[in-house]
């Protein structure tokens, strides 16, 4: 009957910045499964009655078209329950377990919206509660571990209680609709297959810049950095879905077994490989828009002498007969001029010029994931009639397509849709462990190099693009970051 949603971390910021109103708007949507509960589990003492209050305040921080009215929260609020559990202690598990097996719900989802250190510890107790049958689904955070072993003891956890497709390893990146629809794309239609090759791709930039800087996380974001937090998983999910292979079908499997090959591909690395092709950058004072911010080192929970990156550019390549030889730019950075991510697809020049064009006018395609959603087609045409003219000089267009306009109120948000396909148990847009461990596998080589390089990363000022260097990096090839172009 219905499915249990179980958020350990219920009171946490995960829990009501993005997961409950993600909840509200499926409920809201009508697309979540009638006769659900979602039980918050916690350490503070609350009553149900007192929790539903805290959430219904928290909503006031939400942006206004996610906020329920009083009347929307009070139906929705009938499905929130709360567990008060200290998470060591397995005598709270069994209370939650009495919980959950006076209700026998066909699906039971236990949301890990917790520290990651409390991974392994609340997926042991659960299985000594005999929580784990196969009715459990288990969806976990990022970050999965701060490096290979880790992850792998994570993993080693996971598989010893669980079966693989019990186990739901959230990017939030892969439920964007952006995402969904470059797979669209690439698989849904005849067009660009032949073209997606060396033969025509010169090289192809993955940008995701944020205009914000740590917020409120310094003290964890240091002991992490824009490797780890940004280039490990959403990067890389990204150059998956656009280096990739046609899956066989649809399913989780088929989809997996391909982005995995793509990061079995990726070109390994050298000590003199990483010092050429990694730039790491950390933020200065600056201007972002228009405002002056401080400094990386200068945020609450950051070390002074802080050496973690905020930004990374780096150029790789996919060894395989799809991609040899074609540069991927992958870039990432916090305080830099704008929020934007999109991923540029740069098309190699006509072999041979009979039109005279501007400079840089090959082909492109710009798949825009934010803030705007859609497809850019840059192609050349003949534009007003230059009579007089004895060449004709052709004029860059554009063929845009902007999903958001198009599909406007529809678009459902990441996490509302992977919230959705955890209960219905659609593993299509989750990381498998192997995924995972590959991915850690080839930046640990660089996290090696960077704790013995005293340089420490380059300073760049908040509000630019970063540090130069990823700027020289990337023109070494004869290219340049598509801002600056
Ligand atoms: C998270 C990172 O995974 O993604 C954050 O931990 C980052 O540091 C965020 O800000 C970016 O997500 P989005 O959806 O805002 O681009």
């Amino acid at each position: 009957m219905g499915f249990d949603l179980v958020l350990f971390g219920g009171t946490g910021d995960l829990a009501w910045r993005k997961l409950m109103p993600a909840l509200f708007q499926a409920f809201r949507h009508g697309t979540l499964p009638a006769g659900g509960r979602i039980i918050a589990v916690a350490r503070d003492t609350l009553s149900d009655e007192q929790y539903r209050r805290l959430m219904y305040e928290r909503f006031d921080k939400v942006e206004l078209a996610k906020r329920p009215t009083p009347d929307e929260f009070a139906r929705f609020a009938q499905l929130l329950h709360y567990l008060r559990m200290d998470l060591s202690q397995p005598q709270d598990y069994a209370q939650l377990a009495a919980l959950l097996q006076a209700r026998q719900a066909d699906t039971v989802v236990m949301y890990l919206a917790t520290a990651p250190s409390l991974f392994t510890t609340v997926c042991e107790q659960i299985a000594a509660a005999g929580l784990n049958g196969p009715a459990t689904r288990v969806v976990l955070e990022k970050p999965l571990g701060h490096d290979l072993a880790s992850n792998q003891a994570i993993n080693a956890t996971l598989r010893r209680v669980l079966r693989e497709e019990q186990v739901f390893r959230i990017d939030h990146y892969l439920g964007k609709p952006s995402v969904q629809n470059l797979f669209a794309m690439r698989f849904g239609n005849a067009l660009f297959e032949p073209l997606w090759r060396r033969e025509t791709i010169a090289n192809i930039e993955i940008t995701i810049a944020e205009d914000l800087g740590v917020e409120t996380r310094g003290a964890f974001y240091d002991q992490t950095g824009a490797l780890r937090d940004m280039i490990q998983n959403h990067a890389l999910q990204l150059l998956c879905a656009i280096g990739m292979e046609p899956p066989i079908n649809a399913s989780a499997n088929a989809i997996r077994d391909e982005k995995l090959k793509v990061l079995q591909s990726l070109k390994p690395w050298d000590e003199a490989s990483i010092g050429q092709n990694v730039i790491r950058g950390q933020y200065t004072a600056g201007m972002v828009h228009g405002q002056p911010v401080p400094g990386y080192r200068e945020e609450k929970g950051v070390a002074p002498d802080s050496n973690t990156e905020t930004f990374v550019a780096l150029r790789t390549e996919i060894m395989n007969w799809r991609w040899a030889g074609v540069p991927f730019y992958l870039r990432t950075g916090k305080r830099l001029a704008e929020r934007s991510a999109q991923i540029m697809v740069h098309f190699r020049p006509v072999p041979h010029h009979i039109f005279k064009t501007p400079a840089d006018a090959a082909n492109r395609l710009v798949i825009h994931l934010q803030p705007q959603d859609g497809l850019d087609l840059r192609l050349l045409a003949q534009g007003a009639t230059q009579a007089q003219s004895v060449e004709t000089i052709l004029t860059p267009v554009s063929l845009n397509l902007d999903f958001t306009q198009r599909f406007g109120a529809e678009r459902v948000g990441a996490y509302e849709r992977l919230l959705l396909d955890v209960i219905a148990g659609r593993l299509n847009l989750f990381v498998r462990s192997d995924e995972q461990e590959e991915a850690w596998r080839w930046v640990e080589p660089i996290l090696e190099h960077w704790r013995r390089d005293p340089t420490g990363p380059r300073p760049y000022a908040a509000g630019t693009w970063g540090p130069s260097a990823a700027s020289a990096m990337i023109a070494r090839d004869g290219f340049c970051w598509s801002e600056e172009v």
